[in-house]
């Protein structure tokens, strides 16, 4: 970790001093100047992360410092100083970007809290970037199959399994929740094996009746039933030399284990009527979302089947599991949707980036994807923004919100303060209003305006405000 540089600008000689002193204290590489002039002379000398400006100086305001250094470095982050009582000028200074202000007279813990906020902001904004660079440099050498994104250590050990597993012939069992990728791993272990050139053939077990589930995999002889008017080689014999996935593996009924067990035995498959067999060579992939354990003991699924299955087991992490793959998946999703397209979106705002870590995602990375896609579709702006996302994804992230303060209530076993019971307050009544902000405002007993302003200042997303959408009361 390298000391945060952090410039502070006020005309003020008292304030800058007594701010600046504050920063030195924390261990900060603190710079300060009196002017607007100087800041942006500065900001052009190299790395900065952090610019605290006051909003009302001479010749160049705060608002200026701030657009200065936001088309400079981007990834600057700027904090507005202001006088006490007017927060007007923060407001619109957040509108362009700044990411939080402070007023006057500064109280230490307030300073302290702040900085460390923005810093850490400025640190996920500058991490952004580099996964974007990371993405460009690995889909060049991509073919078909998607590249695999994640590095959290959840993900690292699935890859860890999955390099050990390639060359081999081994049977693998992916086990996972719905959407975590199971289809992905399998298509990766046969792409990155000896048999990559061979096809790689996926079958949902769960989607066809038994029955032309087994001629579909085993094929069938002409007149083996009625409409078998010739000879079909099934699923196994096409992926000879290449890979077979069974999808939802659990769903396979009682006699298609007992045939699948055999053709995993003999090496053989005998087509439906057929009295003579075929060999084949196929490396069996299989996935499920359910507990196959479960199912052994219950006596849905036999169980010499099942330990021939799982061979080689991976469990894939569900999303949450791995919240700190969220910002790079979004990337990702959002350069797949965007790319091929008229689209024009290029970013994710940051805000959007916290929404999407705080949901539960139950979908998971299917989940993230749709909602991604969805987005871009939508987007007014270059940016993606949190009323981009689906009402579920920012409803949950609220209730995450909220479950989060209760639990700091919790770990503190102190008072909180009333900004806090405040806030507390507002998410519960909009939550129990179902988010509709004209009867939040009157329970809460203040203009729709003043909830707006609240929300933003809590940094909750309470969605668009335009004229006429909110439903009255009925
Ligand atoms: N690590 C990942 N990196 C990039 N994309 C991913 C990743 N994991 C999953 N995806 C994407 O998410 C979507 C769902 O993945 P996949 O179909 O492999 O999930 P699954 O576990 O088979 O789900 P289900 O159980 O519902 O069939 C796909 O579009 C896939 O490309
Ligand atoms: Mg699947």
């Amino acid at each position: 970790m390298h000391t945060a540089t952090i410039l502070v600008a006020d005309d003020d000689a008292v304030a800058r001093e007594l701010l600046a002193d504050a920063l030195r204290q924390e261990g900060y590489a603190v710079e300060a100047f009196a002017s607007g002039e100087e800041v942006i002379a500065r900001g052009r000398q190299g790395r900065v992360d952090l610019v605290l400006t006051d909003i009302r100086m001479g010749a160049v305001d705060g608002l200026t410092v701030l657009r200065e250094f936001k088309r400079m470095s981007p990834d600057t982050e700027v904090v507005v100083l202001t006088a006490f009582g007017s927060l007007e000028g923060a407001i619109e200074a957040i509108k362009q970007g700044a990411y939080d202000y402070l007023a006057k007279p500064f109280k230490k813990e307030e300073i302290k809290l702040v900085v460390h906020r923005s810093l850490d902001h400025c640190l996920l904004v500058r991490e952004n970037a580099r996964f974007r660079e990371e993405l460009k440099g690995k889909s060049k050498g991509m073919d078909e199959w998607s590249p695999l994104v994640g590095s959290s250590p959840a993900m690292l050990e699935v890859y860890k399994l999955v390099a050990r597993v390639t060359d081999s012939k081994s049977t693998v069992l992916l086990q996972g929740e719905s959407g975590t990728g199971k289809e992905l791993i399998a298509r990766a272990i046969h792409a990155n094996g000896p048999r990559r050139d061979k096809p790689f053939i996926p079958v949902n077990c769960g989607a066809l009746p038994d029955t032309l589930l087994e001629s579909e995999m085993f094929g069938y002889e002409k007149g083996a039933f009625t409409g078998a008017v010739g000879m079909k080689a099934g699923l196994f014999e096409a992926a000879n030399g290449g890979t077979l996935f069974l999808d939802e593996i659990g769903e396979l009924g009682p006699a298609l284990q007992v045939k699948l067990l055999r053709v995993m035995q003999d090496q053989e498959v005998r087509r439906v009527g057929g009295t003579g067999s075929v060999k084949v060579d196929v490396r069996i992939i299989t996935a499920t979302n359910r507990n196959l354990e479960q199912y052994v003991k219950e006596g849905k699924f036999r169980d010499d089947l099942y330990y021939r299955l799982n061979v080689v087991r991976i469990t894939l992490p569900s999303l949450v599991e791995r919240r700190e793959d969220i910002p790079m998946l979004a990337h990702h999703f959002l350069q797949k949707a965007s790319s091929g397209g008229p689209s024009v979106v290029r970013g994710i705002l940051p805000e959007t980036i916290a929404v999407l870590t705080q949901y539960r995602w139950p979908g998971n990375v299917r989940e993230l994807e749709n909602a991604i896609e969805r987005a871009v579709s939508l987007s007014h702006g270059p940016l993606v923004t949190p009323e981009d996302l689906p009402e579920a994804v920012r409803q949950g992230a609220l209730d995450e919100e909220e479950r989060k303060l209760s639990r700091e209530e919790l770990a503190h076993d102190a008072y909180l303060t009333l900004e806090e019971v405040e806030k507390r307050h507002l998410i519960r009544v909009l939550k129990e209003m179902k988010g509709n902000k004209v009867k939040a405002a009157k329970i809460l007993g203040i203009d729709r305006r003043t909830l707006y302003r609240m929300a933003e200042r809590f940094g909750l997303d309470i969605g668009e405000e335009v004229e006429g959408t909110d439903k009255e009361p009925a």
